[in-house]
């Protein structure tokens, strides 16, 4: 049984504290066997059956559990870098999107684009967030808008979970927007969801959650409701893109619904608010696309002294947030959404593993946990947050194997 220590601070993420508690441990040290934690604490109180163990020296680093990415739409085609030059100029992303350009723009190359292609650039995605101690990443489609184009980007994620040690959890946001064919009978392409793809995708077990963007120039509360209420039925989580540009009644059918997660919701409302504390659904923050957008950030501090768990995920897609940079998002959060640093770690960690259903198994490093971790090459957790550096993470494992 290998021993990390000589940890300067160890974030053990425990589930069952509240947001503002990491679990931090100084001078510790963790022992794992195979895939899974053994043993954490303080390293003068490490049992003497461990001190004859094989000991890896952490250097008086920080140790984090694997950051756990749980809003992203890692697959895409092409990239919008000229909407970034527009909407420099004043264009508002909506505006863009109402052009013809925005998500539609990015259907159109997805569509375009072989699975080759796509799993090669996710691929690339995919490297980078390993590369700053991400391990576990929710990944979205919604790129593709029909059945073969949908299914073909859910097929790039079957691939790279398998080819990767990070893992991959798969939504299918067949709701993103209407897709340009069907403008003109929407009810059409929301009864092609609900009757095909939603069944299809739930009997092969492609996806775990069904996702579903409510907003002016998407999805209605109505639509949202019948094709999230198909997905519940056939067994799916439910998520929802709600309240990002506009209060438009997203987190309070998110409630309704007794989703897992509300995500977005920069616009929502205090009876929103007071919805997901009630149903104990996580709301999610996507901090970079509140940056990109030049939108307000998550009344964050607002929600969690509500009683509502808040996750932190990049959010990343072309259009609103092309980083996927986890580590800036969680120092932004800190910055601009009033959380601790306690906070926003739980936050990329067991919070974000709770938003897709996993918290009993990643997101924190205690005694029967996957072996999921991050070497960060700072003293503290306070350290690593304020100093934002290019990338600070020095070595990740992943069910117990470096990698
Ligand atoms: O989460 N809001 C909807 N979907 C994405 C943006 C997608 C795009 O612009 O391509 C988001 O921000
Ligand atoms: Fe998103």
């Amino acid at each position: 049984m290998p021993v990390l220590r000589n940890i300067s601070q160890l974030a053990t993420c425990p589930v069952q504290t509240p947001q503002d508690d990491a679990g931090l441990i100084s001078n510790a040290a963790l022992v794992w066997a195979g895939e899974s934690i053994q043993w954490v604490g303080p390293y003068q109180d490490m049992p003497d059956q461990y001190h004859s163990e094989k000991v890896i020296d952490c250097e008086q680093k920080l140790v984090i559990p694997g950051l756990v990415d749980c809003h992203t739409h890692l697959c895409f085609g092409g990239w919008r870098g000229d909407e970034f030059e527009l909407r420099l100029q004043g264009a508002s992303y909506q505006e863009i999107a109402a052009a013809g350009g925005g998500i539609a723009s990015t259907v159109a190359a997805t569509r375009g684009a072989s699975l080759g292609e796509l799993q090669r650039k996710a691929q690339h995605a995919l490297d980078g967030m390993l590369s700053l101690g991400v391990t576990t990443v929710e990944c979205k489609s919604g790129y593709g808008l029909d059945e073969a184009n949908e299914l073909k980007q859910l097929e790039v994620y079957r691939r790279l979970d398998e080819a990767n040690a990070i893992d991959l959890v798969p939504t299918l946001l067949g709701a993103h927007i209407i897709p340009p064919e069907h403008k003109a009978n929407r009810d059409r392409y929301v009864e092609m969801l609900c009757e095909v793809l939603i069944p299809q995708v739930a009997r092969h077990k492609l996806v775990r959650f069904c996702d579903a963007f409510v907003e002016e120039g998407a999805f209605t509360v109505a639509e949202a409701r019948k094709i999230l209420s198909t997905a519940k039925d056939h067994g799916l989580g439910i998520k929802i893109h709600a309240d990002q540009l506009s209060d438009g009644g997203g987190a309070a059918l998110a409630a309704e619904l007794g989703a897992i997660s509300a995500e977005h919701l920069e616009y929502i409302s205090d009876a929103g608010i007071e919805a997901l504390a009630i149903a104990g659904t996580v709301a999610v923050s996507l901090p970079l696309a509140s940056l990109f957008l030049g939108e307000p950030f998550l009344r964050a501090r607002k929600l969690l002294d509500s009683g509502v768990a808040v996750a932190v995920a990049s959010d990343f897609n072309p259009g609103s947030a092309p980083s996927y940079h986890l580590p800036l998002a969680m120092t932004l959060a800190c910055l601009k959404q009033g959380m601790s640093p306690q906070e926003s770690l739980n936050a990329a960690t067991t919070v974000a593993a709770r938003a897709i259903s996993a918290h009993e198994r990643i997101g924190s490093l205690m005694p029967g946990y996957q072996a999921d971790l991050a070497i960060i090459d700072s003293p503290t957790l306070n350290h690593w947050l304020y100093h934002f550096q290019a990338n600070g993470c020095k070595a990740v494992m992943k069910r117990g194997e470096w990698v």
